[in-house]
C-alpha cells in the first residue's frame, strides 16, 4: 500500500479501535448470551455503531454467530435465537470512517467457524498476514484486520483434531499464543473455539479485566461496569499476558508461555454507581455527584498524603503529566504548587513527554494525572520515565488500572465509575487531591483541607435547581453562536482551556481558552458583535487584570458571562460562583460544566456520547 493510503488506512482502523466494548461470559448460567448482551448494553457510553455477539450452543457444540449495525435498543432475545450456552462473548465497534457494515461487525470467525474472535485495537501487519493466509486457501469475508486473528489461530490448529478436553484446551492456548507472536500492534483479543468450552483472552496495550463470580463463574470485560452487578472481584491482565478460563483460571506469559500468579482485586463501585438513576444523561449526573466527591477525594490517609508531598519536596525535578482535561489539571496545579508552596512542578501533556526525557534522572518524580488510568501517551511517559529510573506516582480514578499497578504509589480519587465521554467530577477531584498536595507541600496540610472541605460543601449549595435553570436560561440566549472564547488568569489560566475543551467536545460550538493576559497579543482580533466570552474570576491578586481584559473585550463588542464570587459592572451575564481562595479553579469550572451540557442538549447532541470521541484513549 503506498505510504499516504497506508497512514490513512491505520487512521481509520485506529479510530474504529478507540471505543470497542468487550464483554465474555463463561461459567454455569445457560443463558450466557442474554448475559454478555445486557453486559454490552452497559458499555453503550461508549459509543458505537455495529455489534454482535458469538455464543457457544451446549446442544450442538457450534458456535453461532449474530451481528448488526445500529444500536442494541430493547433487547428481544425471542427475536435474535441464539442458542442455550454457558460461554458467550459479545463486542461493539465504532467506525468513524466508512466500514459500518454486518460483515465488519465482529465477531469474526475463520473458515467453518472453528475459531471465533473479537478485537480491540489494531493489528498493524494484517495485509501481509493476509495475504499469507490466503496463499493456504483462508477465504475472508470482512475488510477487517481483526478477522486475520481468526484464521491464523485456526491456521496453528489445522489437522489437529485431538481427543480429551484438557489437551484440546492446551492446543487452543498454544495456537493463540502463536498467533499473538505473529501480529503486531496494540490489541486486546478474545478467541472461542468449537473444540471446548474454554475461552482465551490476551492483551498488548488494550485494556481487558477478569471478573471472578461464584462456583467458576468468569467475566471479561473491557470496562468493570459491563460486568459489575455479578462480581466485584477483578483481576487484571497486564501487557503480553494470556489467560484461559475454563472453569478454573490460568495466566500466561505469552512470550515464554510460563504461568503468571495474579492477585484478585475487590473494586469498591456499586453497580447502581454505574447506572444513569433518574438522570437523562451520565453527564449531568456526574456532574451532579460534585456535591459529594470532592469530600470523598479529600478524605484520604494523612501518611499517604505526606508520602507523597515528601516525595515531591525531595525530588530532583517533578513532572506533572496527563493528555487533555487531565493535561489542564496538571497545568492549574503547578500555579498551585507555586503559590501555596512555593515550588515549582513541571507540566507536561504525556504525548509530548518523551522529548523531555533528557532532563528525567533517577531521583526526577513523575505524577500521571488520569481518570481511566489507561491513557496511552500517559503511559508512555510513565514508561520513557521508568527507563531513566524516576519515581512513579499516580493520582487516578479507575483503581487497579494500567497506571495504578505502574505506579509505585497511587491516590485514588474515588470519584467512582465516570462513564460520559467529558469527565466532570474526576476533574474536581483530581484538582481537590493536587490543591491538598500543595497544602501538604508546604507543611499545609489542615489548612488545605478546611479550603476544600468549605469549597466542598459550597458546591454542595451551589448545584441547585435554580442554578441549573439559571444556566440553561443562559445557554438558549447562547445556543446559535458559532465561537465562543474563554478567559482566566493564574491559576484560572488552564481552567480556561478546560472550559473549551468541555463547550467544544460537547456543544460542537467553536471554542478556545486564553490567558487574559495574552488576548492583546492576537486572538482579541477574533471579538465581534455579540462574540460570547467566558471570564473566570478568582477573588485574588489576578481578579482586577482579568476584569480589565474583560473590559477590553467588550469595547469590541463582546458579550460578557462572568464566572465570578462577585458581579462585576462588565458582566452581561454573571455565573455566580463562591469565593472560596485557592479552591477557585474547582468551582470555576463547574458552571461551565452545566453550560457546556445545556447547549450539548439543546443542540440535539448526545453529551454522553460526543463525535468522534472515546473515554479511554487507549491507542496512541
Ligand atoms: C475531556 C476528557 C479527555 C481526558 C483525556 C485523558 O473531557 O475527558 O480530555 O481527560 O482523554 O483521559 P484520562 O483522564 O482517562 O487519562
Amino acid at each position: 500500500m503506498p505510504q499516504l493510503a497506508r497512514l490513512f488506512f491505520y487512521e481509520a482502523l485506529a479510530s474504529l479501535a478507540l471505543m470497542c466494548g468487550i464483554i465474555a461470559y463463561k461459567g454455569k448460567r445457560t443463558n450466557a448470551a442474554e448475559i454478555v448482551l445486557k453486559g454490552l448494553k452497559k458499555l453503550e457510553y461508549r459509543g458505537y455503531d455495529s455489534w454482535g455477539v458469538a455464543v457457544r450452543s451446549n446442544h450442538t457444540k457450534q458456535i453461532s454467530i449474530y451481528k448488526r449495525t445500529g444500536k442494541i435498543g430493547e433487547l428481544n432475545l425471542k427475536n435474535i435465537k441464539l442458542p442455550v450456552g454457558n460461554l458467550a462473548m459479545a463486542h461493539s465497534r465504532w467506525a468513524t470512517h466508512g466500514g459500518v457494515t454486518q460483515k465488519n461487525a465482529h465477531p469474526h470467525a475463520s473458515c467453518g467457524n472453528r475459531i471465533v474472535v473479537i478485537h480491540n485495537g489494531i493489528i498493524e501487519n494484517f495485509l501481509a498476514l493476509k495475504k499469507e493466509l490466503q496463499k493456504k486457501g483462508h477465504k475472508f469475508i470482512s475488510e477487517t484486520d481483526t478477522e486475520v486473528a481468526a484464521h491464523l489461530i485456526e491456521e496453528y490448529l489445522k489437522g489437529l483434531r485431538v481427543e480429551g478436553r484438557g489437551l484440546r484446551v492446551q492446543k487452543l492456548k498454544e495456537a493463540v499464543q502463536k498467533a499473538l507472536k505473529r501480529m503486531e500492534g496494540r490489541s486486546a483479543f478474545l478467541v472461542m473455539s468449537t473444540d471446548c468450552d474454554a475461552i482465551v483472552a490476551a492483551r498488548r496495550g488494550s485494556p481487558l479485566i477478569i471478573g471472578k463470580g461464584q462456583d467458576g463463574e468468569y467475566f471479561i470485560a473491557s470496562d468493570i461496569p459491563a460486568f459489575l452487578q455479578y462480581t466485584n472481584r477483578v483481576m487484571y491482565l497486564d501487557d503480553n499476558e494470556m489467560v484461559v478460563l475454563d472453569g478454573g483460571h490460568e495466566f500466561y506469559n505469552v512470550s515464554d508461555g510460563k504461568s503468571v500468579k495474579k492477585r484478585i482485586v475487590e473494586i469498591h463501585w456499586k453497580p447502581e454507581q454505574a447506572e444513569k438513576g433518574r438522570f437523562p444523561h451520565f453527564m449531568i449526573k456526574e456532574i451532579m455527584e460534585q456535591k459529594e466527591t470532592i469530600h470523598r477525594a479529600i478524605n484520604q490517609e494523612e501518611k499517604l498524603i505526606m508520602r507523597v508531598a515528601d516525595s515531591i519536596n525531595k525530588a530532583f525535578g517533578t513532572y506533572l503529566v496527563g493528555c487533555g482535561t487531565a493535561g489542564k489539571v496538571c497545568m492549574a496545579a503547578s500555579y498551585l504548587f507555586s503559590k501555596i508552596a512555593k515550588k515549582h512542578i513541571n507540566v507536561e501533556f504525556g504525548s509530548e513527554f518523551p522529548n523531555f526525557h533528557h532532563f528525567i534522572k533517577n531521583r526526577s518524580l513523575l505524577i500521571a494525572v488520569s481518570q481511566s488510568g489507561e491513557t496511552a501517551d500517559t503511559l508512555e511517559a510513565m514508561e520513557v520515565a521508568r527507563k531513566k529510573g524516576a519515581k512513579l506516582m499516580t493520582i487516578v480514578n479507575v483503581e487497579g488500572s494500567s497506571m495504578d499497578r505502574m505506579a509505585d504509589l497511587a491516590i485514588h480519587i474515588k470519584a467512582g465509575p465516570e462513564k460520559a465521554v467529558a469527565s466532570t467530577k474526576a476533574t474536581t477531584s483530581q484538582l481537590a487531591i493536587l490543591t491538598l498536595l500543595a497544602y501538604a507541600c508546604a507543611g499545609k496540610l489542615n489548612e488545605g483541607r478546611k479550603v476544600l472541605v468549605e469549597a466542598a460543601s459550597q458546591i454542595n449549595d451551589m448545584l441547585n435547581p435554580r442554578y441549573e435553570k439559571y444556566i440553561s436560561m443562559l445557554a438558549r440566549k447562547i445556543k446559535h453562536v458559532e465561537s465562543m472564547y474563554v478567559i482566566g488568569r493564574g491559576m484560572n489560566f488552564p481552567m480556561a482551556l478546560e472550559s473549551a475543551i468541555k463547550l467544544q467536545e460537547v456543544s460542537y460550538i467553536h471554542a478556545e481558552g486564553f490567558a487574559g493576559g495574552e488576548l492583546k497579543h492576537g486572538p482579541i482580533a477574533l471579538i465581534s458583535q455579540g462574540t460570547p466570552c467566558i471570564v473566570l474570576v478568582a477573588n485574588d491578586e489576578t481578579r482586577s487584570d482579568v476584569i480589565s481584559n474583560a473590559i477590553e473585550i467588550k469595547a469590541r463588542g463582546g458579550f460578557i458571562i462572568g464566572v465570578a464570587p462577585q458581579r462585576e459592572e462588565v458582566f452581561d451575564y454573571w455565573i455566580r460562583v463562591p469565593d472560596v481562595g485557592n479552591a477557585s479553579p474547582i468551582v470555576n469550572i463547574i458552571p461551565v460544566q452545566l453550560l457546556a451540557y445545556q447547549l450539548a442538549v439543546l443542540r440535539k447532541n448526545n453529551p454522553d456520547m460526543p463525535r468522534n470521541l472515546a473515554k479511554s484513549v487507549t491507542v496512541k
